[in-house]
């Protein structure tokens, strides 16, 4: 259901939008935005903008240069609040609590869940619909990949397909930050008395374009409900591998101004940091989300859906 199934000519626009120019980038996930600048957008074009995002995943806009106000403000097309987050650098004292700031060196390498195949914030209960990410500064190489969670979904096997249907998941922010070296120790002991987790369906009905979607990534989840944890860990990493296959992929290689938007209930993400060599990286972060929505699944329709397919 509204699945990107027309494989259009590389570089050929999508007809469907009036409001600026749309040119997807690969066939089944992300396109190029051109004719729209996010510090100046009419009501029309932000509607055609959000209609983009659930169909594409993933957007990207290059030469936009906002301003923390104007990153603020992008955010709010997408949701009615914006992520504080818990234990990340921020904008606060420039009166942007809301603004992540993403600083990256290559001797920094153990401290970072950005490369790593994940969506954001998953141990919340209402986790982030949409990012909004602007590089700032970008050494060469320093690339972000997305893949799509509903291909994901659709290319399992059918017996997966099952099988993940019927899994619940615990994710769980200080296992995030104890199984990827995140936080420090004083950070992390905030994260123990924070106890932020949640439990997810593996498979989620996505709530604006009805795909369903692997919600399963390499930084929050940490038990399957009713397996071993050792039974739990396959599971896990079997539905990682799944975001790995390069025909569901979309890689971004940034500019400074450039700006990325995408679905994070829809897609994963990976910031590819490998080889800095000790080059600054800096991007700056909002993300939208709603007390209205969090991820959730019809499970006995969808079980009956795909074995009836
Ligand atoms: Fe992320």
């Amino acid at each position: 259901m509204n699945a990107v199934t027309e494989i259009r000519a590389a570089g050929s626009r999508d007809e469907t939008f009036q409001q600026f120019e749309v040119t997807p980038a690969t066939p089944v996930l992300g396109a190029y935005i051109s004719d729209l600048h996010l510090a100046d957008i009419s009501e029309a074009a932000a509607q055609e903008l959000r209609r983009a995002l659930w169909r594409y995943g993933v957007l990207f806009l290059r030469n936009q240069q906002l301003t923390p106000a104007q990153l603020s403000k992008a955010g709010r097309l997408f949701g009615p609040q914006l992520e504080e987050h818990t234990f990340g650098k921020t904008l606060v004292d420039e009166g942007y609590p809301e603004v992540l700031v993403i600083e990256q060196m290559q001797s920094d390498r153990a401290k970072t869940t950005t490369d790593i195949w994940h969506h954001d914030v998953t141990a919340r209960q209402h986790p982030n619909l949409v990012s909004v990410l602007q590089a700032s500064e970008v050494p060469f190489g320093a690339d972000t990949m997305w893949t799509s969670a509903a291909a994901a979904f659709e290319w399992l096997p059918q017996a997966l397909q099952v099988l993940y249907l019927s899994l619940d998941v615990e994710h769980d922010t200080t296992y995030m930050a104890l199984r990827h070296d995140f936080a420090p120790a004083d950070k992390l002991a905030e994260l123990v008395a924070l106890g932020e987790t949640a439990v997810h369906p593996a498979v989620i009905r996505h709530p604006f374009n009805d795909r369903l979607c692997l919600f399963v990534g390499n930084g929050y989840t940490k038990r399957v409900h009713g397996y071993s944890a050792e039974q739990g860990e396959h599971l896990i990493k079997l539905a990682i591998e799944q975001a790995k296959i390069p025909e569901i992929q979309v890689r971004l290689q940034w500019q400074p101004g450039d700006v990325a938007i995408w679905d994070n209930l829809g897609t994963l993400h990976y910031g590819v940091t490998g080889d800095l060599r000790n080059q600054r990286r800096l991007l700056h972060r909002v993300a939208a989300w709603s007390p209205d929505i969090r991820p959730s699944l019809d499970r006995e329709a969808a079980i009956a859906a795909v074995t009836a397919a």
